[in-house]
């Protein structure tokens, strides 16, 4: 990180979580910040408990995010949740393209540039993830993979559109799997990241804060926000237990 980017800590509940649980985290959650003002923190939790998380952290600094969002804006499109209804229970943040998305349930490039678009219509920050698969990077294409990731978006949106957004780099075999890059690899793609969008604008990606997501933890943490552009993290197995999710929000206030 740099004095011009804050760090932001974001839990991807992906689909855990129910009422009593949900409070329980919350509130550990809570208890724990008072220590990492500087840091910025935000949870997703599934679409069901956005009202009641909401309830939960309106009176805090804690951010609510949604983690996934439809690209149409109403109508007839059953199962889907729009920007507009992210806003109206409490979003500011909703992720975009994230790994399991687009591997699972086939969103494409241009489909997740759409959503990007669409969060930012309704003013909602989106977070636009990013990532390479293992057989991608074994094949040296790490580079060219997030290369043509970002630039469907860009062609979308314009290069402005990330003053008013957040990138995640997760590595595809680093999510869930224990397996975490190190923070050399880590800053290298975010370098690269940050590069493609100077070539661009070169103030827009000086602001853009790029997260790291992939297995990270309280005991890496450190190692990893302490890149310089590195600027935060997306959370998913840690973010479960506030104990685990406050030490990497620590880490980060450490810095
Ligand atoms: P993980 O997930 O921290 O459990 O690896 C990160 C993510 O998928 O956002």
């Amino acid at each position: 990180m740099t004095d011009m980017r804050r760090f932001l800590v974001a839990g991807n509940w992906k689909m855990n979580g129910y009422e009593a649980r949900n409070r329980e985290l919350c509130d550990g959650i809570l208890a724990g910040l008072a220590a990492a003002e500087d840091v910025d923190v935000l949870v997703c939790p599934p679409y069901p408990f956005l009202a009641s998380v909401n309830g939960l952290v309106r009176d805090s600094r804690v951010r609510l995010g949604a983690q996934n969002v439809s690209e149409h804006e109403s109508g007839a499109y059953t199962g889907e949740v729009s920007a507009a209804m992210l806003k109206d229970v409490g979003c500011t943040y909703v992720i975009v393209g994230h790994s399991e998305r687009r591997t699972l349930f086939g969103e494409t490039d241009d489909q997740v540039a759409a959503k990007f678009r669409a969060a930012l219509d309704a003013d909602l920050t989106p977070i636009l993830c990013v990532g390479e698969t293992l057989e991608e990077r074994e094949a040296m294409e790490t580079e060219a993979v997030i290369s043509r990731q970002i630039a469907a978006v860009v062609a979308a949106t314009g290069i402005d559109a990330f003053a008013s957004a957040v990138i995640a780099y997760e590595p595809v075999w680093a999510i869930g799997t224990g397996l975490v890059a190190t923070p050399e690899q880590a800053q290298d793609v975010h370098n690269h990241i940050r590069g493609l969008l100077a070539a661009e604008n070169a103030d827009v990606a000086a602001g853009v804060q790029i997260l790291y997501g992939g297995s990270m933890k309280g005991d890496n943490a450190s190692g990893l926000l302490g890149m310089p552009d590195i600027d935060g993290g997306l959370i998913g197995g840690a973010s479960l237990k506030s104990a685990d999710f406050l030490a990497i929000v620590e880490a980060a206030a450490g810095l």
